[in-house]
């Protein structure tokens, strides 16, 4: 069993290999990713929406986050654990930044991940200067889903490209050892992928990114419909589970469960 690490991560894209990550929250579910060989467990702040009942991830806190990479961090992942910053823990000051960015590796995340591009080149400067890892995440950013007027595609304009071509160059710049693309024209994610030297992880955003991510739930099929395009199910859980406990209903109902097998004598 190898660790993987950041190097481990940009060994894979200078070998073209694909990386693979996945969003998790829970002990449980991050050993089976983890014994499935994937390669990044990302608590995202899609917590909020995913288990959280929220409806955006703008009310997502630091000890949600620092919650669940509690829990995904307890299973000792070989895979590398990354927390997701929520919204406001690290726009306000470098300081907030810090603070927040070392509560979430206290609780055992490897990296944290926060979304923007530029902008965000003196808050990545501090963290990587105390050795703290980040994740960029450029393109559609759902933090800023009220900036965007929704959940858009973005760059689909030449102009937008460029900028978030832009982005992509100044957080390299910046140290980012790797960067989240999503909800981009396919073009413009490879356009990315070969723009900078660190591993870019897709979402939404083509074949050409040198990894990809999901949520989790959207590929267990445990989120209910509509899902955007790019998710797709390689389970279907809902269906599952519900069968399950409408089984388990209707015997215990019927007095079929418990039978002598599940009783002691
Ligand atoms: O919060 C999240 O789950 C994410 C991924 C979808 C990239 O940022």
């Amino acid at each position: 069993m190898t660790k993987i690490t950041i190097k481990t991560l940009l060994e894979l894209k200078r070998a073209k290999k694909k990386i693979v990550a996945l969003t998790s929250y829970d002990r449980v579910t991050a050993s089976l990713l983890d014994e499935a060989g994937v390669d990044i467990l990302l608590i995202g702040d899609s917590v909020g929406m995913v288990k959280l009942g929220l409806s955006s991830t703008l009310p997502v806190t630091v000890e949600d986050v620092a919650y669940h990479t509690r829990q995904v961090s307890s299973a000792r992942p070989k895979a590398l654990v990354v927390a997701d910053m929520p919204f406001m823990s690290y726009q306000v000051s470098i300081e907030e930044a810090i603070r927040n960015a070392g509560r979430l590796l206290k609780e055992g995340a490897e990296a944290v991940k926060l979304e923007g591009g530029r902008e965000m080149v003196p808050i990545i400067q501090a963290l990587r200067k105390i050795g703290i890892p980040v994740m960029g995440h450029v393109g559609m950013t759902p933090q800023s889903v009220h900036a965007f007027g929704g959940y858009r595609v973005q760059g689909r304009s030449k102009k937008q490209a460029a900028a978030i071509v832009a982005d992509a160059r100044a957080i390299e710049r910046a140290g980012v050892f790797s960067m989240v693309v999503e909800c981009v024209p396919s073009g413009l994610g490879k356009q990315i992928s070969k723009s900078v030297h660190v591993p870019t992880i897709g979402i939404g955003a083509g074949p050409g990114c040198d990894g990809q991510i999901l949520v989790v739930d959207d590929l267990l099929g445990l989120t209910a419909p509509p899902l955007p395009r790019f998710a797709k199910p390689y389970a279907h859980l809902r269906t599952t589970i519900k069968k399950a406990a409408s089984d388990y209903s209707r015997e215990v109902r019927s007095g079929q469960y418990p039978g002598p097998a599940e009783s002691y004598q």
